[in-house]
Parts: C-alpha cells; sequence; structure tokens
C-alpha cells in the first residue's frame, strides 16, 4: 500500500509524539514541519529527519504531495486549521480536545464531512484494553444495574507550565484547565463506558494557578442510565496522583488507578490478567511522561481509514462528548444551576 504522507502543524511539545509514530510506521511517511516559530519547525524537522519546512499552515496545505496533517497546535487554534485542511482535501488527526466550544466542533466535523476527509481525534487512553475489558463487562450487564461512574483527576501542573506557553491556562485557546486540558481524556474514558450524561452540577474555579481557567472541579453527575456520579478535576494537587475510575453496580465494582484494575469484583467472572499491552504512561505530573504506543495505534488506524475508506477509531463526533460535558461542567460552575445536556 502507498504510504499515507504526512505533515504536522505545531512543532511544540507534543508534536514529537506524532513525529516518532509517523516515522515508525510503514504505512506513513513524515514529508513536512509547520510552526509560526521557524526554529521550532526546523528543529523537529532536523530531529526526525524531515525535507520540508513551513511557517504557515496554508502553504503547507497547498503542498500536493501531502496526503494528512496532524494538528498540534494550541487546542483554540484545532478548528479553524482542520477546516482549512478539509478545504484542502488533507486527512485529518487532531490532538485533544478536538476543540473548545460546540459551534467550533461542529463547523470543523461539518467540514470535514463535506470535503470526504477523514477526521480523527487523539484520546491515546482509548488504545489501552483494560477500559475495553471494563466497557464491554459493564453492557454485557455484569455489574446489573449501574449506581455509580466516577472519575477522579487529581494532578500536579507547576505555575512554571502554565507560564511556558501564552495559551496555556486561557479561556481563549486552553479552552478550560483541569478539566478541559488535563482531564478530557479520562472524561471521555468516563463517558465512552458509563453513556450519555444527563445533567450535571459542578463548582470549577482556580484555587492555586494564576490562571484564567480553573485548576480544580468538582463536579455530580446524572447518567441518563439512572446512575449517579462524582468528577473530580485538579491541576493543584502535590504529588500528583494516578486517576481513578470507580464504577459500582447493584451486582458489583470495578475499580481501576492509573490504567490498571485494582478491584474486580464482578460476579462470577475472575479478574481479567491484563497484561499491560499498551504502554500510555502516567503523565500526573508531568505531561511529557506519556508513551508514544497510543499516539502509534491512533495514527496507523487513520492510515487504514483512509485506504478502506472507513471511520478511525476516535472521530469527531466521539471526540465531542467529552467536550460538551465539560463546557457544562464550566455553565454550571458560573450559574450555579444544574445542566442538562
Ligand atoms: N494527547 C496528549 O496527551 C497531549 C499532550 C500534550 C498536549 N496535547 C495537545 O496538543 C496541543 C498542543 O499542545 P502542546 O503542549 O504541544 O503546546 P505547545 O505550545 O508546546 O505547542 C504548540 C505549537 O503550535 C505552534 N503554533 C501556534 N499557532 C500556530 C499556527 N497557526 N500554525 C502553526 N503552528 C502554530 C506554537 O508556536 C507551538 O510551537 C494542545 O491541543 C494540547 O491539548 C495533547
Amino acid at each position: 500500500m502507498d504510504k499515507v504522507r504526512f505533515g504536522i502543524i505545531g512543532c511544540g511539545v507534543i508534536a514529537p509524539w506524532h513525529a516518532r509514530s509517523i516515522v515508525d510506521i510503514e504505512e506513513a511517511e513524515l514529508l513536512a514541519c509547520c510552526d509560526i516559530i521557524r526554529e521550532r519547525a526546523e528543529k523537529l524537522a532536523e530531529e526526525f529527519g524531515v525535507p520540508r519546512v513551513y511557517t504557515n499552515h496554508k502553504e503547507l496545505l497547498a503542498d500536493p504531495d501531502i496526503d494528512a496533517v496532524c494538528i498540534c497546535t494550541p487546542s483554540g487554534l484545532h478548528g479553524p486549521i482542520a477546516i482549512d485542511a478539509a478545504h484542502a482535501g488533507k486527512h485529518i488527526m487532531c490532538e485533544k480536545p478536538i476543540e473548545i466550544t460546540l459551534p467550533k466542533i461542529d463547523a470543523t466535523i461539518q467540514a470535514c464531512r463535506e470535503a470526504g476527509v477523514k477526521l480523527g481525534v487523539i484520546f491515546q487512553r482509548r488504545t489501552s484494553p483494560v477500559w475495553h475489558k471494563i466497557k464491554e463487562t459493564i453492557e454485557a450487564g455484569k455489574l446489573g444495574k449501574m449506581v455509580l461512574g466516577d472519575a477522579y483527576l487529581k494532578y500536579y501542573r507547576s505555575q512554571e507550565y502554565y507560564d511556558s506557553g501564552e495559551w496555556r491556562g486561557t479561556w481563549e485557546l486552553d479552552g478550560g484547565g483541569a478539566l478541559m486540558n488535563q482531564g478530557v481524556h479520562m472524561v471521555d474514558i468516563l463517558r465512552w463506558i458509563m453513556g450519555p450524561v444527563e445533567s450535571v452540577y459542578a463548582l470549577a474555579d482556580h484555587l492555586v494557578r494564576r490562571i484564567e481557567v480553573e485548576d480544580t472541579a468538582c463536579a455530580v453527575i446524572k447518567w441518563k442510565s439512572g446512575a449517579f456520579g462524582v468528577l473530580q478535576g485538579t491541576t493543584s494537587v502535590t504529588p500528583g496522583m494516578p486517576h481513578r475510575l470507580e464504577f459500582h453496580g447493584e451486582l458489583g465494582s470495578i475499580l481501576t488507578e492509573g490504567e490498571r484494575i485494582v478491584k474486580w469484583a464482578v460476579p462470577g467472572e475472575e479478574e481479567p490478567s491484563m497484561e499491560q499491552k499498551v504502554q500510555i504512561g502516567s503523565s500526573e505530573s508531568d505531561p511529557k511522561s506519556i508513551a508514544t504506543e497510543g499516539h502509534r495505534i491512533q495514527i496507523r488506524d487513520l492510515c487504514y481509514a483512509i485506504r478502506e475508506d472507513r471511520e478511525p477509531m476516535v472521530t469527531g463526533e466521539e471526540a465531542r462528548k467529552a467536550v460538551e460535558i465539560i463546557l457544562a461542567v464550566y455553565e454550571s460552575a458560573r450559574t450555579g444551576r444544574p445542566v442538562y445536556l
């Protein structure tokens, strides 16, 4: 099969995960890097032997040799760049969160559908087998009627982390903090397993960091299934802790820490030996402590989605769901009222 020829737009912290993944798989080739700061694009290009460098994403998109782009810019720029890419007929692998408002997400999804290009969104934790096993078990009704579905995301990010990029911690480009940036992965996993949310009632504020957005949020969730839940997200506790997701039904419970099952109480079923095939990494205190494997799996999946003309592993519509919940948390915190989705 022909290789999918990629360009990376935005050459900051996360870009090397995309570059490494593309270079490592035989289905893809890395042809170009683009950053508004030329030295960043040049540095990434040099590190991974990439032949072309651009400083304007529209120039990269005009390159006829490029089939697909990885969008690794600040979150609030994902949409406009993805829409330009769709208009240029390029397939897209967009970093999380897909965008930071629902109208921008919807416009992005629509542009990709109209242009007939594939839109995949990075949620690398979805590649971890542990969540697939839990989802399957709960969907098979093995915990009975669900009672609680909770996520505790107690991470640490320093003030220096927030000061390391002008966009970090701003409403305009980060779109939120502990939940929209760091927590979005596990909000996605929780939603993916528990199903749709009916309502949220929340507190969110910056308690410690000098940022516009929240460094701490607590929400009470009512799931459409009738179950209740708690969502806590922070980037201001010391030390950062592995995230915990907890699922309780009338018949049993499954508790996790990091990507590990720490309690498996499922009637009639032995605890699965979840040999951790996919290394995802923790990132509870350091955004760089994630493995490349999840990105590699998703980027390879996008290559096959293009070839087989099928949906990628995480579509724009899927990626929208976690953002919708997080925006409802913010609205509830702002208004002091429950928000119905
Ligand atoms: N999947 C993950 O675990 C993970 C981890 C970290 C970051 N991310 C996501 O990746 C994105 C980038 O985060 P980061 O930490 O790498 O940020 P960063 O600030 O380190 O890098 C962003 C880069 O984009 C460049 N840029 C800005 N506007 C541009 C434009 N119009 N065209 C081209 N380049 C432009 C900046 O100069 C910068 O080099 C965010 O959406 C973030 O949420 C995902």
